[in-house]
């Protein structure tokens, strides 16, 4: 037991005294008038390192154009490595609640951590805003009212694809992603339109997330006969596939084209000339032509030693600017999570991507456009130019829609 000074005795006394006279409206008030504990879970290291990093530079740079204070309360973000291990995000995420007692939880980038984070984050009534996993059931069967997510679901930006590659490039397509949840819902989604658009799948394959030597792969598909390749690669995957699939002369023969997150400005410039030519479908590109993605793009570049701002940074943007609308709409009152709720499916700005809105039934944001893009040389370098696009895409879950 703590041994009881005649200081502690009196500060106990004294704090006692003022709570009993002043009631528990004045101990509440109290507290509100404190930081916004923001917990941010999010890849610092590992092969998704360059997605968080992204993330966190564009809500950086909208909490700083609020000079981190929000209805008159500073703003702290409480940053956790989540190492690309789900037991380490599910760990990070129970100190976050439990001994920081944030406000407000944002991340993750992996599918499979979020799905580990989710049954924590639904017990504590705990809001997160999913600022990059697109794990589908997440608007779906394990929706939760205290979930809302800001960048896609892993079907978003792939089933308009499938599609659409079996008219313009192949009805004959090998099928290859990470060997985890992500890489299997958009593969899926892929499938639901391009088999019915008389597509056939000659193959699929899934090597480990943070695969670095994909010559066996590489040579399966050559061997296959295919036409063209669907994948879904992101980080330093992405780069050490695109490189290598042009190095093994396969860009000659088979149509390279995935899920946008393929050719994201994060590993443009490591892949270099071997992404041109790459078709993928993504809800951004910085060469987007609206107001607000201009003045990202330039704020973003000017912030971030020139660094052009990817789907990720898009993504950072929308959650911030979402938990800074929310905080104004209930005046810096993080405690009625109910009226947050409320606020939160209500909120709808223009983004980077065009007007954001999240769906009530999924709470998984509508994109406006997926857009079907092609990696060309344009002023300033390589960049994913629209060639194509699909509008008012959500996800099929109606799963927030069930009661709680
Ligand atoms: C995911 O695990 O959900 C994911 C990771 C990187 C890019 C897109 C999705």
């Amino acid at each position: 037991m703590a041994k009881v000074t005649r200081r502690t005795f009196l500060g106990g006394a004294a704090a006692t005294a003022a709570g009993v006279a002043a009631g528990p409206w004045v101990l509440r008030a109290h507290a509100q008038s404190g930081p916004v504990k923001i917990g941010v879970v999010l890849p610092y290291t590992g092969v998704y390192a360059v997605l968080g990093e992204s993330i966190t530079q564009a809500m950086e740079l909208v909490f700083a154009r609020e000079n981190w204070t929000v209805a008159g309360r500073k703003i702290e973000m409480i940053k956790e490595d989540d190492e690309m291990k789900p037991p380490v995000g599910i760990r990070k995420t129970e100190k976050l609640i439990d001994s920081d007692k944030v406000d407000i939880l944002t991340g993750p980038v992996h599918s499979g951590i979020l799905m580990g984070m989710r049954d924590k984050v639904h017990s504590s009534k705990t809001i997160l805003i999913v600022s990059n996993a697109g794990a589908d059931a997440i608007s779906r069967e394990r929706c939760s009212k205290w979930i809302f997510r800001t960048s896609f679901s892993n079907w978003q930006p792939n089933q308009p694809m499938g599609g659409w590659v079996a008219k313009n490039v192949s009805k004959e397509v090998f099928l290859t992603a990470p060997n985890y949840q992500a890489g299997k819902d958009m593969m899926e989604a892929f499938k639901e339109t391009f088999v019915p658009a008389g597509g056939k799948v000659v193959a699929e394959d899934y090597p480990k997330l943070g695969e670095t030597d994909y010559a066996p792969y590489l040579t399966k598909i050559r061997q296959s006969g295919a036409k063209a390749v669907y994948c879904f690669f992101s980080g330093t995957d992405a780069v050490n596939f695109v490189k290598q699939y042009d190095q093994f002369g396969l860009k000659q023969t088979t149509k390279l084209t995935g899920a946008g997150f393929l050719t994201e400005p994060d590993v443009l410039p490591a892949q270099g000339r071997s992404a041109l030519g790459v078709i993928t479908g993504h809800f951004y590109t910085p060469v987007l032509d609206n107001p607000t993605n201009q003045r990202f793009v330039k704020e973003f570049r000017e912030k971030f030693g020139n660094k052009m701002p990817d789907g990720f940074a898009c993504q950072g943007y929308d959650t911030a600017e979402t938990i800074v609308r929310a905080l104004k709409a209930v005046n810096g009152n993080t405690q009625d999570k109910e009226k947050l709720v409320a606020v939160l499916e209500k909120t709808e700005f223009d983004s980077p991507r065009g007007r954001f809105r999240f769906d009530p039934k999924s709470h998984n944001v509508i994109q406006p456009f997926i857009y079907i893009r092609e990696v060309k040389e344009v002023a300033g370098g390589l960049n994913n130019v629209p060639i194509d696009k699909v509008a008012d895409v959500r996800d099929p879950g109606t799963g927030c829609a069930l009661p709680a």
